[in-house]
């Protein structure tokens, strides 16, 4: 089974989640600037004119494809790294995925979301027969 992460993220947190997932062993992913806001709406700033609401703050939505079998780890390093403890530190998505296709060698499903020195690999977890 393979899963998405959609993780919204703090933009200052993107380098060091980003080093946490590579630490665990995480390879593939992608990442764009999102804005939005949660329970509390948006904050108010003070600036020279006075008071002023911001509703949609931006943030940064990393998109990982993985298999379940490394989601929780990977949720994990995102949990450990992303957190400040102030409100504001995001959110994670997950969903099911439906296929994955990697166009190069037509590998598909997990084999197409495996990577050389990636967790699988850690964890002794190869594929039976890796295409040219
Ligand atoms: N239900 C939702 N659907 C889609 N995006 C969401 C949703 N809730 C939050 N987000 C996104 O997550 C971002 C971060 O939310 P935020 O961390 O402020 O969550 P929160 O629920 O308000 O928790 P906290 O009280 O810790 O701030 C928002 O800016 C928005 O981009
Ligand atoms: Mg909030």
């Amino acid at each position: 089974m393979l899963k998405k992460i959609e993780a919204i993220i703090r933009e200052d947190k993107v380098g060091d989640v980003r080093d946490a997932l590579t630490e665990i062993g995480i390879v593939g992913l992608n990442l764009f600037e999102v804005r939005g806001h949660g329970r509390q709406g948006g904050i108010q700033l003070v600036g020279r004119a006075g008071t002023y609401q911001v509703n949609m703050l931006p943030k940064i939505q990393l998109n990982i494809i993985l298999s379940d079998r490394n989601l929780e780890e990977a949720i994990e390093a995102i949990l450990r790294s992303a957190h400040t403890g102030e409100p504001g530190d995001g959110m994670i998505f997950v969903y099911p995925v439906e296929e994955v296709i990697r166009i190069r060698t037509r590998e598909r499903g997990q084999d197409a979301v495996m990577y050389p020195g990636d967790i699988d690999e850690k964890k002794g977890r190869s594929k039976a027969k890796a295409p040219a």
